[in-house]
């Protein structure tokens, strides 16, 4: 049947996708936020064939395990893999909620499966933002960890994590260049220590986070 005919139009996938092909396409993205495949491959399996029934009633792989709103802009958030938006509740589970993905250094998918344990409040948690390899040093770049904007700084082969927003009038300082330890914020040129936050501008300093860089990623520390 057409799109014309009442079919929901595939946005990115051909009407043949199959489970491989879903495989190959999110595999690569997933690994470079931090997580592989369930080790259990049946259930991989499983959830992807769920997807492409998915895709075929919808026009996108939406989760299996979660409720559509029907509003594509709220509805992104679900559109599998889904890491980038929920990327400290899965954090702190070590998996997504419907345990396709896991974290990389969890051996045994299988101990992960059918649990969803929401995280508690105010627990720490390290939250993979990138590969150390996507980001070259003397680069600053914009990481969403949860609903914070963070600027991660690379100097050298030290990693730093800082608000995004400027306190002058609110400029993106992962959109600015580094000077050393120094970023300029690229609207009107604030200049804030990456290491501690600081600005020579009295009460215009910003939240700094911990930053871990372990096997290759790089992970924010923050709280749920
Ligand atoms: S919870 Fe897991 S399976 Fe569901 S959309 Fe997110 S990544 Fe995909
Ligand atoms: S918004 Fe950053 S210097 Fe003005």
């Amino acid at each position: 049947m057409s799109a014309a005919q009442g079919r929901p139009v595939r946005r990115r996938f051909s009407a043949d996708t199959t489970i491989d092909d879903l495989k190959a396409y999110m595999e690569p993205f997933a690994g470079s936020l931090g997580y592989k495949f369930n080790t259990e491959e049946w259930f991989v399996d499983e959830v992807l064939a769920s997807e492409i029934g998915i895709l075929d009633a919808t026009g996108d792989v939406y989760c299996p395990c979660r409720m559509r709103t029907g509003n594509p802009k709220e509805d992104v958030a679900i559109v599998c893999p889904c890491i980038p938006f929920h990327n400290v509740q899965f954090a702190a589970m070590r998996k997504c909620w419907c345990g396709l993905f896991i974290l990389n250094d969890v051996e045994d998918g299988a101990d992960l499966l059918g649990v969803i344990e929401e995280p508690e409040k105010g627990a720490e948690v390290e939250v993979p933002v990138c590969r150390v390899e996507d980001m070259p040093a003397g680069s600053v770049r914009h990481v969403k960890v949860g609903k914070r904007d963070i600027a991660l700084a690379r100097v050298g082969d030290e990693f730093y994590a800082l608000s995004n927003v400027c306190l002058h009038a609110f400029g993106p300082l992962s959109g600015g260049v580094l000077d050393g330890h120094t970023v300029v914020c690229p609207w009107h040129g604030w200049r804030y220590d990456v290491r501690t936050g600081t600005t020579d501008h009295p009460g215009a300093d910003v939240k700094t986070y911990p930053v871990v860089v372990r096997d290759g990623l790089v992970l924010v520390v923050t709280t749920v």
